[in-house]
């Protein structure tokens, strides 16, 4: 019998977009998909029907504690499938540059609620609980190490970047004051520091007052965005021609780099815009299938008010 954090519970399961993803990504039987992040599989079952018995599912995800979810698909699929755990940059690096092709590919990005809803992972400001939030509970630093070691500069930064939080440098400040006497292990003394750094009525408007830094924390913890920037040449790479790549993100930083991305392998060409010819003889890599990110309707978030920020993109090999 599994423990019970690893058992897969009813709401887990809530894919963003889901119907939107199968539509750009458009399968066909005898494909091979790779989802890269698959969590608790709720995309991956969803594509995995496309393929109507004939073809591969790759899937991938940095958490181990995905295994049964994918163990549980698996004996539920009529086709091949296999799990590899890593972080996805490197693991569809390795999968291209081992010449492995794939006809549609999807990272939709971000935690899971499985792990967000699980106290003992550290990613909820709203139960005390280890400050962990590693999506790998192998990887470093953990949340605790990078809140107790970086620089007040650093954690300041962080903080304005990834959470957009305004008072980030109080925050920070408090952050290092505290840790002189007394260093962070749990999310409840992050969220009191928090609390008590920022001006009275701040605390009470637009959210809980620790949202944006735990937010901006995970995403540092995680190396998200340098994740992201890694992996998108290396899926484009193992892509087949014709074959299609979906991209959900929860964050406009996210959005934005995938966005540039798309843009400028469309492009191609990458001469100066005053040359009268180009010089460099680059072809487009990508046809965009999606000129703005496609966002989830009112009746998506009505039932799964975590969608409300997702941006999907899409984008096709030349
Ligand atoms: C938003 S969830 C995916 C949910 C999934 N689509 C579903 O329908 O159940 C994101 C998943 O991707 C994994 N993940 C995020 N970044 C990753 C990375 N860089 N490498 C591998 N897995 C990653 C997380 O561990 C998490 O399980």
């Amino acid at each position: 019998m599994l423990p019970n954090v690893l058992q897969p519970s009813a709401t887990d399961h809530v894919p963003v977009l889901a119907d939107e993803v199968r539509e750009l990504l458009e399968l066909h039987p005898g494909d091979t998909v790779v989802d890269a992040t698959f969590g608790a599989g709720g995309h991956a079952s969803v594509l995995a029907e496309d393929l109507r018995g004939q073809g591969k599912l790759i899937a991938i995800d940095r958490d181990p504690n995905v295994r049964p979810y994918f163990e549980r698909l698996r004996r539920r699929l009529g086709v091949q499938a296999r799990f590899l755990r890593g972080e996805f940059s490197i693991v569809l690096g390795q999968l291209a540059a081992n010449d492995v092709r794939a006809d549609a590919i999807l990272l939709d990005l971000g935690v899971s609620s499985m792990q967000l809803d699980r106290p003992e992972r550290g990613f909820s400001y709203a139960t005390d609980a280890p400050l962990d939030m590693r999506m790998d509970p192998g990887s470093e630093p953990s949340a605790a190490e990078l809140v107790n070691e970086a620089g007040e500069r650093e954690l300041e930064t962080i903080f304005r970047r990834y959470g957009e939080e305004r008072y980030a440098r109080q925050i920070a400040r408090a952050i290092v004051r505290r840790r002189k006497s007394q260093p962070f292990g749990r999310t409840g003394e992050l969220v009191d520091t928090i609390r008590a750094a920022i001006p009275a009525p701040a605390r009470f408007g637009d959210g809980h007052p620790a949202k944006r830094v735990f937010q901006a924390l995970r995403i540092a913890v995680n190396d998200e965005l340098g994740e992201l920037e890694r992996a998108l040449p290396a899926a484009v790479q193992m892509l087949r021609p014709g074959g299609r790549i979906a991209v959900i993100s929860f964050h406009s930083l996210e959005d934005r780099a995938v966005k540039h991305f798309f843009r400028e392998e469309e492009r191609g060409c990458t001469c100066p815009p005053d040359f009268p010819v180009c010089v460099c003889g680059n072809e487009p890599v990508l046809r965009v299938l999606t000129r703005r990110a496609v966002r989830p309707s009112a009746a998506e978030t009505s039932v799964n008010p975590r969608a409300a920020s997702a941006r999907l993109r899409a984008a096709e090999k030349a």
